[in-house]
């Protein structure tokens, strides 16, 4: 049987609240295979994000136990989930989440230069695939929410991670650029065997990818 690249077990998440704690979802399982793609849907407020924190180890359940290519996450030391996190992972965040002081292409080059996977080959053709060539002097605040996206699509592609974290990675883009990026996060991650796991709104989407998530009620469904 082929190991499980990603495995949630048993994740419960609560909050503390007023009139005591609000779990948002419990007994939650998982299992994501090397080089599959995965859509995760759900209303608003289902928890999609922040189950996505969780799988990608940013956040920490308040119960159960996440294994990252075979290491459970949270017993590992800090260094080691440094490490695990940046050599390994990628997220794209839903606030996009570039360093505001530096332009668009150190934002780029960012995490494949920590992680020692930079390739400028790779990169130039990121930029020309994203169309953000003529940006990439400028700083995050300078761009619009679409131009933001891309780079921060292209950052984590050129990171080459094995697992990629993306939360509504298209939600700025209109529709036919948001097909155009699509398509080449889903080949790129192909040619890379890379895992993803992609939160979106959109069958459409949702229809590129090898599985279906529908996180619902606590829940999680696989389709
Ligand atoms: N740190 C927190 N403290 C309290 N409640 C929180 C916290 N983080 C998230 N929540 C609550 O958990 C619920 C799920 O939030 P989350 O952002 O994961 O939803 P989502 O499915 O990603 O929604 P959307 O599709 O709108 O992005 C929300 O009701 C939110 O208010
Ligand atoms: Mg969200």
């Amino acid at each position: 049987m082929v190991e499980p690249i990603l495995k949630l077990k048993k994740i419960e998440k609560s909050f503390p609240g007023k009139s005591g704690a609000f779990t948002l979802f419990s007994d939650l399982e998982c299992d994501l295979l090397h080089g599959k793609s995965y859509a995760m849907t759900g209303e608003s407020g289902a928890g999609k994000s922040t189950l996505l924190h969780i799988a990608s180890g940013l956040e920490k359940p308040t119960k159960g136990s996440i294994s990252i290519m075979g290491s459970d996450f949270w017993s590992l030391s800090k260094e080691q989930k440094y490490n695990l996190r940046v050599n390994e992972t990628a997220i794209i965040f839903q606030q996009m989440n570039l360093i505001p002081c530096i332009t668009a292409r150190e934002n780029i080059e960012f995490q494949a230069r920590l992680n020692q996977k930079f390739d400028s080959k790779l990169i130039d053709n990121l930029i020309g695939d994203l169309g953000i060539k003529d940006i990439l002097k400028e700083f995050p605040e300078n761009l619009s929410g679409g131009e933001q996206q891309r780079v921060s699509i292209a950052r984590a592609l050129a990171a080459r991670p094995t697992i990629l974290f993306a939360d509504e990675p298209t939600g700025s883009l209109d529709e036919s650029n948001s097909d155009i990026v699509i398509e080449m996060l889903s080949n790129l991650c192909k040619e890379y065997k890379t895992t993803l796991l992609l939160i979106t709104h959109s069958l459409k989407i949702a229809s590129h990818l090898d599985f279906l998530l529908e996180l619902s009620h606590g829940k999680l469904n696989k389709k």
